[in-house]
């Protein structure tokens, strides 16, 4: 049995779509090394196309790589027992639009072998867990907005509660607030220590969330590391403070160029809008009683 700390390991792996001339040959993944360890929220960042998607179906076992190699919990891609392990959130989900949020989970919960009692107790868990609203649990899914029919998707890849959980493009479509929630569910799967890799083509929707991440350009990594390593600049020295009279600062100022610094940049601190609107969500949401 191979070591299980790593949750994925990719070796060279390599995607070539074939076409019926070799000209139509679309290399959709080169030499791709990759290695995500358990408990960890990895980003598979990268344009439309860059091929975020077609790592995740060769994870999965849903396609053959042209090369290379894939090991999921130490075990080759698409290996049955494996797959009970992983939970899957489609970039694209097909959800029955006439059935409803309760109905729909049932009938996935049917496949994994639930009695009756376990799969009403899993499917409200879930459905709690993702905050899909109670009023609309018993209406058909065809009625719901792009956010709740998500947030479906999501409990969906979870019933079986998954060591693993792949999301491909969580956020995508999905408005800010829409988009905070699906950010604080893959925090609250981190601290059950679960392993998350998501895919996304907007930096900003994983950014607060990803430990580490690769950043994909047709089909080749560009860019790979820890998220707060690629974040810092590692040649400005920063320092912030109340209370700074226009003296404080003047002094300061002076004190830098004249040691030598170069660059210097004084100003009030800004917030990000985002961190502003997420105040705003949250305020709102306790004056709710949520
Ligand atoms: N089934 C397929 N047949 C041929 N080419 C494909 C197929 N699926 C994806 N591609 C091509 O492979 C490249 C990577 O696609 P994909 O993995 O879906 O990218 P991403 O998910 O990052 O948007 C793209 O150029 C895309 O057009
Ligand atoms: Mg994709």
């Amino acid at each position: 049995m191979v070591a299980d700390s790593q949750a994925i390991q990719t070796r060279q792996l390599s995607k070539v779509y074939p076409g019926f001339f070799k000209s139509q040959q679309v290399p959709a993944l080169t030499e791709l090394n990759l290695r995500v360890d358990q408990g960890q929220i990895f980003g598979l960042l990268g344009p439309n196309g860059s091929g975020k998607t077609t790592t995740i179906k060769l994870l999965l076992g849903l396609i053959n790589p042209t090369s290379g190699d894939a090991l999921v919990m130490g075990q080759p891609a698409g290996d049955q027992e494996t797959r009970r392990r992983i939970g899957y959130l489609p970039e694209e989900s097909y959800l029955y639009r006439f059935l409803n949020a309760r109905q729909t989970l049932d009938f996935y919960a049917r496949l994994f072998n639930m009695n009756r009692a376990q799969r009403r107790r899993a499917v409200d868990y879930y459905l709690d867990f993702v905050g899909l609203d109670p009023s609309v649990r018993g209406r058909r899914i065809g009625t719901y907005s792009k956010g709740q029919t998500r947030r479906v998707a999501l409990a969906q890849a979870l019933l079986n509660n998954p060591d693993l959980i792949i999301m491909d493009e969580p956020t995508s479509g999905l408005d800010p607030v829409g988009m905070l929630e699906i950010k604080n569910m893959i925090m609250r799967l981190k601290d059950a220590g679960k392993t998350v890799l998501l895919s996304s083509h907007q930096l900003a929707d994983v950014e607060d969330v990803c430990d580490r991440l690769v950043i994909l350009y047709r089909g080749r990594i560009e860019l790979e590391g820890a998220l707060s390593d690629l974040l810092e600049k590692k040649d400005v020295f920063q320092l912030s403070a109340r209370n700074v009279s226009d003296a404080l600062q003047a002094r300061l100022a002076e004190l830098a160029a004249a040691e030598g610094a170069t660059d210097l940049r004084t100003g009030r601190a800004r917030v990000r809008l985002e961190d502003l609107f997420k105040e705003l969500v949250a305020r709102k949401r306790s004056g709710e009683g949520r």
